[in-house]
């Protein structure tokens, strides 16, 4: 991979596109869904092999409760699949897992099964997969909003201490660094509600691939794009500083 991934730590992904592979093969939206996990364990085994810290993967929305009830239940138990066959493996590689997002409305089963894999993988440092089930970044600005209030309220803060810092620890994803890089894949040029906090300064990346098809390749793509732009945060290249 050389060094394209060098100054990377976290790759946000928005894995689109499920749906529309599944039509172009005359399959079931479900069939579609199946390989989309197919393409998330390629992309971690790519990704654990780099020295990225952090994968970041939207895996189900919070507008996401629009779609059929039958279709959710898919989407459901796909994460139950995939926590029971791979929770194993990740453990062992030293993958510790997150999963960030609303906890109202989830099934027992489900609220169990993530708390069972973040249990089983918290001590583990090399590498974080995140993923965001039942997220929506609206919901994560509020729910901050709402703690922090609760702590001016106790007097524990007062509204002058509040500062972009404590309001990024308030967050699902306090811990966790913003994301360098965020592919979005299936040709769709929007962010949907995931992370509109935590993007502020990261490079976007928008593919044509649809989810299912996505594979170490395309993570390459993704980082030789990543590694030509210049990220000056509001300052001016080194270049410029000297002159
Ligand atoms: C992404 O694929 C998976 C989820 C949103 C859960 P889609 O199901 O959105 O697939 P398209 O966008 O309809 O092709
Ligand atoms: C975003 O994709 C959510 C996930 C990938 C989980 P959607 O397919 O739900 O987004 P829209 O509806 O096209 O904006
Ligand atoms: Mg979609």
């Amino acid at each position: 991979m050389g060094d394209a991934s060098a100054d990377i730590k976290h790759i946000a992904i928005i894995m689109d596109g499920n749906g529309r592979w599944a039509k172009q093969r005359g399959l079931p939206r479900q069939a579609g869904h199946e390989r989309g996990v197919e393409a998330l364990r390629r992309t971690v085994r790519a990704c654990q092999g780099l020295s990225l810290q952090h994968l970041t993967v939207f895996s189900f929305s919070s507008e996401n409760w629009k779609r059929p009830a039958a279709e959710i239940s898919s989407l459901f138990s796909l994460l139950r699949l995939y926590v029971q066959q791979d929770l194993k493996k990740l453990a062992q590689d030293g993958v510790k897992v997150r999963v960030l997002g609303s906890r109202s409305g989830l099934p027992d089963d489900i609220l169990k099964l993530i708390e069972k894999a973040e249990g089983q993988t918290a001590h583990n440092t090399e590498f974080n997969l995140n993923i965001a089930f039942n997220y929506g970044s609206r919901d994560e600005l509020v729910e901050a909003s709402r703690a922090i209030a609760q702590r001016v309220k106790t007097g524990e803060l007062q509204p002058e201490d509040i500062t972009t810092d404590i309001f990024s620890e308030s967050m699902w994803f306090g811990e966790i660094p913003d994301p360098d890089l965020l592919v979005r894949t299936s040709g769709e040029y929007r962010l949907s509600n995931f992370l509109l906090w935590q993007i502020a300064y990261s490079e976007l990346v928008f593919m044509d691939c649809l989810w299912p098809d996505f594979g170490e390749e395309h993570l390459k793509d993704a980082l030789g794009i990543y590694k030509c732009r210049d990220r000056r945060y509001g300052g001016l290249t080194v270049n410029e500083t000297e002159n």
